[in-house]
């Protein structure tokens, strides 16, 4: 097994990649907060990026040096642009690729990317040995399936016979978005599948998993290798700590700005816009006196600085 996962405490934890979430600054806040012991990167299109270059995907891939382990997300279905960007990824200093198999936006799955693979498993394959070409460990994130969850053997049987590095799974379909309860059921059958092809592959489990605490009891429950959790991070930034604490509104708009002053900072590395950052000030204005009233006035801002002025007044 390559280092990359090998060398990853067991069980882990990982932050899930979020679109327009988990960019290199949020990435830092939360690592400051409470650190996972694996990020990975906001999903990136390899076809637009070999067609148009650095241009056609913004600010996904920007990371600092300290920046480790990290993982490069990406997405597509077209083998040699993969092979291409997983080799610039590998010149940026990227520790892994994964390869986004569960994506249900429309977009991505008109193009036969994202969940649209596990309708075309040989191209998913296909996908995979391109990425391998980098010399990167490669790593899959999918589905259950595409329409029933009973699909899961057939198509986490197919990944498994693909010799990747980790499989995390995202326990729904790409019919059931996020609207139903992750197929928790499911994890045991999953688990011996992984056992009986590819022992050697690691599992991650995704899906509705609040924090670290949560994650410890389904691993003590069901012996996965990895957790990963997403949106739970809106909800709690220190969802990784490994004792739960209680913070205080001081912590909370402490982090705030941390994540104003990164933003400033690493719009040297790349230009980026401000008002993207309005979709974080709910993780850390909340649940005090004042905290709705506060939240409202930080909306009409336009500036790090007028945030800045606002929560010290
Ligand atoms: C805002 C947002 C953006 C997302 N972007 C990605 C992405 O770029 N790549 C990916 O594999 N999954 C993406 N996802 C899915 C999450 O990684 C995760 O699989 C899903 O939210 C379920 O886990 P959770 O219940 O812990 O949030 C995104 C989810 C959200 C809420």
């Amino acid at each position: 097994m390559n280092s990359l996962w090998h060398d990853l405490p067991k069980p882990f934890f990982i932050l899930a990649p979020m679109e327009a979430v988990t960019d290199v600054v949020f990435r830092h806040v939360v690592k400051h907060a409470a650190a996972p012991d694996l990020f990975f990167t906001e999903f990136t299109n390899a076809t637009g990026w070999a067609a148009a270059g650095d241009k056609a995907i913004g600010t996904r891939l920007v990371k600092t040096d300290d920046e480790h382990p990290i993982v490069a997300q990406l997405w597509g279905a077209e083998p040699e642009a993969m092979t291409k960007l997983a080799l610039h990824c590998k010149e940026l200093g990227y520790d892994g690729i994964d390869i986004n198999m569960g994506c249900p936006d429309a977009s991505a799955v008109k193009s036969g990317g994202g969940a649209g693979m596990i309708r075309t498993p040989e191209l998913a394959s296909a996908m995979i040995a391109a990425a391998k070409a980098s010399g990167l460990p490669v790593s899959v994130k999918t589905r259950l399936g595409y329409s029933t969850p009973s699909e899961w053997q057939e198509w986490l049987g197919h990944l498994f016979r693909q010799d990747i590095a980790n499989l995390t799974i995202h326990l729904r379909t790409k019919k059931e978005m996020s609207k139903v309860d992750a197929h928790f059921e499911l994890i045991d059958d999953i688990k011996q599948l992984r056992d009986e092809i590819a022992p050697g592959t690691l599992l991650t489990i995704n899906g509705d998993i609040r924090d670290r605490q949560h994650g410890e009891e389904l691993i003590a429950k069901h012996g996965v290798d990895g957790v990963m959790v997403g949106r739970g991070i809106f909800h709690n930034p220190f969802a990784f700590e490994t004792k739960p604490n209680t913070h205080t509104k001081e912590d909370l708009l402490e982090l705030l700005n941390l994540q104003l002053d990164l933003h400033d900072e690493y719009e040297k590395l790349a230009p980026r816009k401000f008002d993207p950052l309005k979709r974080f000030f709910k993780i850390y204005v909340r649940e005090f006196d004042g905290a709705a009233e506060l939240r409202d006035k930080l909306m009409h801002a336009k500036s790090t600085d007028e945030v800045r002025a606002l929560i010290d007044a």
